[in-house]
Order: C-alpha cells, then sequence, then structure tokens
C-alpha cells in the first residue's frame, strides 16, 4: 500500500467531521488575536476560547479544522526524528453541543473504520482521567471505550499529568481528556496497554472542558460542556506509514532530497542539519505568509523568524551552493508540497522569496566579520583558545559548535573546557562588580540581584509601552528577594495593564536578549536616546546597557552590573502595585 499523503489525512479528517454536521473552519493566524501573553498559536483550540467560553460561533456549535500551530518550546530537540516548530492540528469541536459519548464514538470510528482510517482495533488503546480533588474519575469515558470494542486492559486510569488538558495559557477553559495511543511495534500488540511502554504513541486527544481556571488556580465549572479534539498531522502521518522518522512523509521528503543535493551530505549519514533547515525553513515561510504580515524584526514573533532563518543560514554557510539559493530552494519545495492546502503560500510566493533572501544577506554581514576572525585564529596555527572562542560567540553569534566545526575542517582545536570556563568567569565578574560598584540600591553581591537589577531595565521599558512615555522611574531598590521600583504614574493599575506588562517582561526574556555594555560620553548616551536621569549625578563618561542588538529593546544609563543574556533571568512576576507619594507608583516584583 502506498503511504498516505498529508493532504489525504488531512481531507480525510475534515470529510469525516463534516459528515457529521460540522462547519469546516479554516486555519485562524498564527498569532493569537488580542492576547500579548502568548507569540504564537501552539494547539487548535486556542483561537476558539472565547466560543468555548460560550459566545456563539457563526457557524454553530459543531466545528472541525486543521490549525496552524508554533511552538518554541522544545526548538533544540528539533532535528530528531520527531520534533517540529511548525505543525498543523487537526481538531473537531462542540461549543456546548455534543459531549464523551458522540466524542468517543466519532474517534473510534474514524480510526478504525474501513472507510476511514482502517486501523486495527487490536493496536489501539486509550487512558482516561483517575480523579483528584478538582475532578472526579471519568467513569464515562472508561464505559464509553469499552461499549466500542476497548477491552478493560487496553485502559489505563491516569492523573492529571496525563489526563488533564489546559488550560492554555494561566487562565481559562480546561478539562480531564482521553489520549488514544497506537501500538507502533513489529510484532503483535500486547494484550494490556503499558504507559511506559514507547511503541504505544499518542496519536489523537480528546478533551472534555468543563472547567474555566481562575487566577486565583481555582476551577469554575464552565456554563457549557465543550469537546476539544487535538490530532497532530505530522506525527499521526508518521504513525500510520509505518515511518518513525517524521520528515519522511510527503511534505518532507522532496525538500529533503534537494537539501542532500546542494549540501552533498547524506540524509541517512547526517540528517540532523537537513532536517533543522527543513523544519526552520517551513516555519519561516508560514509566518512569512501569516495574515499578520511577520517580518523578522528584534522583537515577538518577527524576533523568532529572524532566529529560525538565522539558524538554518548557520547550517548552510559553508555548502557549494550559495546560501540564499539553498534557503529559496527548500521554501519553494515546500510551497510546492503544501500550496494547495495553504493557498496564502503560493500568493505570497514572492515576498517570502524577497524577505529570506533580504534576511540572509544581513545575517551574512556579521557572519562574514565572525568568519574572518576566526580564519585569523586558524592561519596563526594554534588551538582556538577559550577566551578566543567565547570572544566569538560573544561578538558574532557564533555558538560554540559552529567555530568547532569551521576549525574541525582546517585541523585546529577548539579549548571547549577554556570557553566554559570564560563563560563562568564572566558570570563571576558581574557579581564582583556587584559588589564593587553597588551602594544603596543593591543590598548585596548575589547573582540574584544583578538579575533584579536587568529586570528593573525590562520593566521600565514595559511600562513605557503599555502606560505610555511619561513614565519615568522615580527610585528603585532591590534585595536578594524581589524588585522594588518606583515611578512616574497618576492612577493605579488595573489587572490587564499588570498581566500586559509581566507579558512583555516574559516576553524579552524569552527572546534571550543579550545585554551589552558600552562607555560613551553623556552627550552621547543623550543622542542614543539612552534613558536616564540627565542630572550632575554622572560623570563624562558614562555606561549604557542596551538590552537586545539591532532596534534594542532597552537602552538606559547605568553603573551595572547585568547580566549577559536576559535567558538568564527565569520568570518574572509582579507580586504588588501600589501608591508610593502623589503621582508615583510602586511595583514590587521578583523573579522565579
Ligand atoms: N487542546 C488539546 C491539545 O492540544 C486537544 O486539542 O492536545
Amino acid at each position: 500500500m502506498s503511504p498516505m499523503t498529508a493532504n489525504q489525512l488531512r481531507q480525510k479528517f475534515l470529510d469525516f467531521f463534516a459528515s457529521k454536521q460540522h462547519a469546516i473552519i479554516p486555519s485562524a493566524s498564527l498569532v493569537p488575536d488580542n492576547d500579548p501573553t502568548v507569540l504564537f498559536n501552539t494547539a487548535g483550540m486556542q483561537p476558539l476560547v472565547p466560543y468555548l467560553l460560550g459566545e456563539a460561533h457563526p457557524l454553530g456549535r459543531r466545528l472541525a479544522n486543521a490549525q496552524k500551530c508554533l511552538r518554541t518550546d522544545d526548538i533544540d530537540e528539533v532535528g530528531d526524528t520527531t520534533h517540529l516548530t511548525f505543525f498543523e492540528m487537526l481538531g473537531n469541536w462542540s461549543l456546548g453541543d455534543y459531549f464523551q459519548q458522540e466524542s468517543i464514538t466519532w474517534s473510534w470510528e474514524f480510526l478504525t473504520s474501513p472507510q476511514w482510517l482502517n486501523l486495527p482495533p487490536d493496536r489501539l488503546a486509550a487512558t482516561v482521567f483517575i480523579g483528584d480533588q478538582h475532578a472526579p474519575f471519568d467513569q464515562e469515558a472508561y464505559q464509553l471505550w469499552q461499549e466500542v470494542g476497548l477491552p478493560a486492559e487496553r485502559l489505563a486510569k491516569l492523573g492529571k499529568k496525563d489526563n488533564w488538558w489546559g488550560p492554555a495559557g494561566q487562565t481559562g477553559p480546561c478539562g480531564t481528556d482521553t489520549e488514544i495511543f497506537y501500538w507502533t511495534g513489529s510484532e503483535p500488540a500486547p494484550a494490556a496497554y503499558n504507559p511506559s511502554d514507547k511503541r504505544w504513541v499518542e496519536i489523537w486527544n480528546n478533551v472534555f472542558m468543563s472547567y474555566n481556571k481562575q487566577a486565583d488556580g481555582s476551577f469554575q465549572p464552565l456554563a457549557q460542556r465543550n469537546v476539544d479534539t487535538g490530532l497532530g498531522l505530522e506525527r499521526v502521518l508518521a504513525t500510520l506509514n509505518n515511518q518513525p522518522d517524521i520528515y519522511l512523509n510527503d511534505i518532507f521528503q522532496p525538500a529533503i532530497a534537494y537539501l542532500e543535493q546542494v549540501s552533498g551530505l547524506s540524509y541517512t549519514n547526517n540528517p540532523r542539519p537537513l532536517r533543522i533547515i527543513a523544519d526552520h525553513l517551513r516555519a519561516s515561510i508560514f509566518l512569512l505568509a501569516d495574515e499578520k504580515a511577520i517580518t523578522p524584526s528584534n522583537k515577538d514573533q518577527g524576533y523568532v523568524l529572524r532566529r529560525l532563518i538565522r539558524r538554518a543560514v548557520r547550517l548552510a554557510h559553508n555548502w557549494p551552493r550559495s546560501t540564499d539559493e539553498v534557503l529559496v530552494g527548500v521554501a519553494e519545495s515546500i510551497i510546492q508540497s503544501m500550496g494547495s492546502a495553504y493557498p496564502e503560500l503560493v500568493a505570497k510566493h514572492d515576498f517570502i522569496v524577497n524577505e529570506l533572501k533580504k534576511e540572509v544577506t544581513k545575517f551574512q554581514v556579521t557572519l562574514n566579520r565572525g568568519l574572518k576572525e576566526l580564519q585569523r585564529l586558524i592561519e596563526t596555527g594554534q588551538p582556538i583558545s577559550g577566551a578566543e572562542t567565547f570572544m566569538l560567540y560573544q561578538s558574532y553569534g557564533f555558538p560554540l559548535e559552529m567555530t568547532k566545526e569551521i576549525a574541525r575542517e582546517s585541523g585546529r582545536q577548539v579549548d571547549e573546557v577554556g570557553f566554559q570556563s570564560e563563560l563562568v568567569k564572566h558570570q563571576e565578574l558581574s557579581r564582583t562588580a556587584a559588589a564593587g560598584k553597588f551602594k544603596g540600591g543593591l543590598a548585596d553581591d548575589s547573582v540574584a540581584t544583578t538579575r533584579l537589577h536587568t529586570a528593573a531595565h525590562l520593566l521600565l521599558q514595559a511600562l513605557r509601552q503599555v502606560l505610555g512615555t511619561d513614565v519615568y522611574q522615580r527610585g528603585s531598590n532591590i534585595t536578594t528577594e524581589r524588585l522594588r521600583f518606583d515611578f512616574s504614574y497618576p492612577d493605579k493599575m488595573t489587572a490587564e495593564q499588570i498581566s500586559q506588562v509581566e507579558a512583555i517582561v516574559n516576553q524579552q526574556i524569552a527572546l534571550e536578549l543579550p545585554v551589552a555594555c558600552q562607555e560613551v560620553s553623556l552627550d552621547e548616551a543623550r543622542c542614543q536616546g539612552a534613558m536616564g536621569i540627565f542630572d550632575a549625578k554622572y560623570g563624562e563618561r558614562v555606561k549604557v546597557y542596551t538590552i537586545g542588538s539591532e532596534s534594542p529593546f532597552s537602552q538606559e544609563i547605568c553603573g551595572g552590573p547585568h547580566v549577559h543574556n536576559t535567558a538568564e533571568l527565569g520568570h518574572f512576576r509582579i507580586i504588588k502595585e501600589e501608591s508610593s507619594s502623589a503621582g508615583v507608583r510602586r511595583i514590587k516584583a521578583i523573579l522565579e
């Protein structure tokens, strides 16, 4: 039997649910509407939250679609056989219409009926919620599975970690779920389902959404009971086609073959870089083609796009073909394989190609400077020292792996241990600087205070974005536990403003922005537009701390010290907002 294609699986799913009176809705944008707390839709239900909470959907109470999703949490895992950044999630929804009975019966029918996926029933298993203080054991799902044909040994009762889904953010619709597993082993499936046997692969999740998680952590019953199901298209395709490697499907195959050809690498011997480029380019072209018109930048979604493209450039930089030709070739291959399902890719073809070329050219300038520097070091005939490797990392963004790879091509060693100790030394330095330079505001020299100090810069900028540019810093005090920050603003902040500010700060942390320090004259600092209180307390030369490169997020005159990258901060949370004095508000915040 020839393998199923992505288009076939997607179409079968939509046809099946159309036959059950579901309206087929288009995928929403990759970027959520009106929600600054998340960069991307990471699940099919996200764009439907208002309807899951009770708003009437114009197309009715039964919906199905394929939703474009993007997840960056596991980006470092991309390159193996199963992880992707961009993926499609197939889903069907009941907005207060049907519930468990239909949901489970239809899942079973779609999976096992000869007319649909025709999977052997004896290769299936399911898990249901075992019950805890928030919700009882899901007796009904347990019963229904047995009625449709799963023996009790193929059912497992598990806790919240496995059989509870959501909410997608801090608050919102959520509930118990039942997950369906498929036996991928070459031998017949064992009689009993065993959750720790990895040959059982999850293929579909049915969530029975009947709770709304509140900001205080409690679960309130929803006004309506919903169903939200999610089936990852690429993973299920791999499973159905008995291809454990997700890149062997018809979407990626032509791109992989093209990459083999232009790199001279063999996919069998060297799959990682080819997979990463194929994955990152696919995500990039969907971002570029998105209705929200995302282009490479140093902020938010644009920054993720930039990182995806730049990683692909780095991986392909020394291939025989020019990098922009390689990237454009991969993009075109994926436009070809996915364009019929996503016509926006075809419509925006020229825009995609132009933006890719522009970003490649831009990045190559930095890359070439770094390469020149590295070449010079290689020509000395010496191994590349830890300090030199660190310099390439800090000044030109060369990850250790890349320096190693290039050095290896010329038969040079890289002092990896030295590089690591340089990294540590740098962190130590900023701690010592904290002790020496900071009186008053900073209570001691610990790493915690350095992190909070950088958080204060992010906070000021976030406050100015949310409350307006009349906001200025009026004072700050940092202990190892918390940051206290006073600023000019006449009114009490609303809960929404507070969470927007938190979201912006956390976004900058997630973006892993570099923090750089430059010593300039006070006039130059003023010209650069650095924040600061321009009075007698500064000397003629000042330090300007910049967070983010190219159109930075924040620039402030400050003695330091600061972390080297916002990634070191962890998670930022405002614990209190109160009045400090007339026209001045006070925020207390922590990093956790
Ligand atoms: N929301 C659930 C998931 O993402 C089902 O769609 O798995």
